[in-house]
């Protein structure tokens, strides 16, 4: 127990965490180009936010979160989506006020479900995602889906499908409950408790439900796009255009209408073909238009999307997609005897004021099992401090690759071993 994780968890351990880093500065660069700046909001919130937010017919507030009392008897949840969190903290600090459209982004947040642990699932996963607030053209749903897809393809996966939906609004999705809850009526006894419930409160959500039971119902089952009003299905058809004129090829898939239930109109999710033959869905968002005031904050439409981290690299990794691996150290100060250790630490540390990457020895080692660890370390070059050269007041730097050594004054050296590093 001690020596292991939780179930659902996993360490990003350091010879790994490059990967992270370089897929995290991808997603800052690309969100940065389209003007986004990053917010970063608390772990915890209030339990409400949640059960009115992310909405109470869904698994993720009905089974999924971790939900705790504080020692002051406040109910507070363990964040299981981003969105939630970036409206609360749009209404609390007044973000709205300012210029318009507020552009956000969140990264490397801890997001956390109580779901069962499978390939690309966790009970902690970390998410990138994108909210724009007061752009309720198609076109702004477009644009995320395209930054979505610029990261996709810089961090190096191709072969994606866009399946977009839409699952309309406060005007024209009572119409399809009333035609679910008629398409449903004599096969309640067939469905799952939870979807009973569903069948009540929110029939789309049953669309949703993971149990084979339940899917099995659902074949001739009503779609919510021959619901849609004037005004929504003018934006479903602005979507696709503005899709086409990006040259961003899309599916329409009526079964997509995500696990959340802030949405109306656009949601989408993108897919790619995992290892395990399934599909899997590496990222998923749409427009919230009514969450906003429903937070307590003005009349505002949002539309966002969240990228999940663990589910890139696991498939990078399935793909073989070799991501550049820095280098640990440029150079290796190699002491030789008790006189030259602290003129080697006063090298290392000015080599490392200087920007290059450095390491020295801190056990005494011989010189041998020195240069043993510089060329396991990849250091570029090893400077030798010590014997006769600490005499003349010198340090021999030997270069690892060509093997080609010279000698340079002492109080020359961070000079040299930078030139020899970036060569001209
Ligand atoms: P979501 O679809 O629930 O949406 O999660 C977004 C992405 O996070 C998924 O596509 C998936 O890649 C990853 N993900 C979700 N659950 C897990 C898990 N248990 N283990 C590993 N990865 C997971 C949201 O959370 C919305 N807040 C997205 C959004 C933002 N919509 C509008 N704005």
């Amino acid at each position: 127990m001690l020596t292991q994780a939780p179930r659902g968890t996993k360490d990003v351990l350091p010879r790994e965490s490059y990967r992270w880093q370089r897929v995290e500065a991808i997603c800052r660069e690309v969100a940065a180009r389209a003007g986004y700046l990053e917010i970063r909001t608390p772990v915890f919130e209030h339990t409400e936010l949640f059960l009115r937010g992310v909405g109470d017919t869904t698994d993720i507030v009905q089974k999924e979160m971790y939900t705790f009392e504080d020692k002051g008897g406040r109910s507070l949840t363990l964040k299981p989506e981003g969105t939630a969190g970036a409206v609360r903290a749009l209404v609390e600090h007044s973000l709205y006020a300012g210029i318009l459209p507020v552009k956000m982004y969140y990264l490397g947040a801890p997001i956390f479900r109580y779901e069962a642990p499978q390939s690309g699932r966790y009970r902690e996963h970390h998410q990138f995602g994108c909210e724009v607030f007061g752009a309720a053209e198609p076109t702004c749903d477009a644009e995320i889906i395209a930054l979505l897809i610029r990261v996709l393809e810089e961090v190096g996966l191709a072969g994606l499908t866009v399946n977009i939906n839409s699952i309309g609004c406060s005007h024209c999705r009572p119409l399809y409950h009333k035609a679910m809850r008629v398409y449903l009526g004599d096969r309640l006894s067939l469905l799952c408790a939870t979807c009973n419930q569903r069948f009540a409160h929110n029939p789309l959500r049953i669309l949703d439900c993971k149990s084979e039971n339940c899917q099995a119902q659902l074949g001739d089952a009503p779609e919510m796009l021959n619901f849609l009003c004037e005004g929504c299905q003018k934006h479903f058809d602005g979507l696709m255009e503005a899709l086409t004129a990006l040259g961003i090829p899309y599916q329409v898939n009526p079964r997509i209408v995500r696990g959340l239930d802030y949405y109306t109109r656009t949601v989408f999710e993108i897919e790619m073909q995992s290892d395990t033959g399934a599909p899997l869905a590496v990222c998923g968002g749409g427009r919230y238009d009514r969450l906003v005031e429903a937070l307590g904050g003005p009349s505002m439409p949002g539309m966002g999307f969240g990228l999940g981290i663990e589910r890139v690299l696991m498939l990078l990794n399935q793909r073989e997609v070799i991501l550049p691996e820095p280098r640990l150290y440029d150079a290796y100060v190699a002491a030789l005897g008790p006189d030259s250790r602290m003129p080697a630490l006063r090298l290392t540390h000015a080599l490392r004021a200087a920007g290059i990457k450095a390491e020295m020895d801190h056990a005494a080692r011989s010189l041998k099992a020195q240069f043993k660890s510089a060329d396991k370390l990849g250091a570029g070059l090893v400077a030798l401090v010590g014997g006769d050269e600490l005499a003349r007041g010198a340090v021999r730097i030997r270069d690892m690759r060509s093997k080609e050594e010279k000698e340079v004054p002492l109080a020359e050296a961070v000079a040299a071993i930078h030139a020899i590093l970036q060569p001209v």
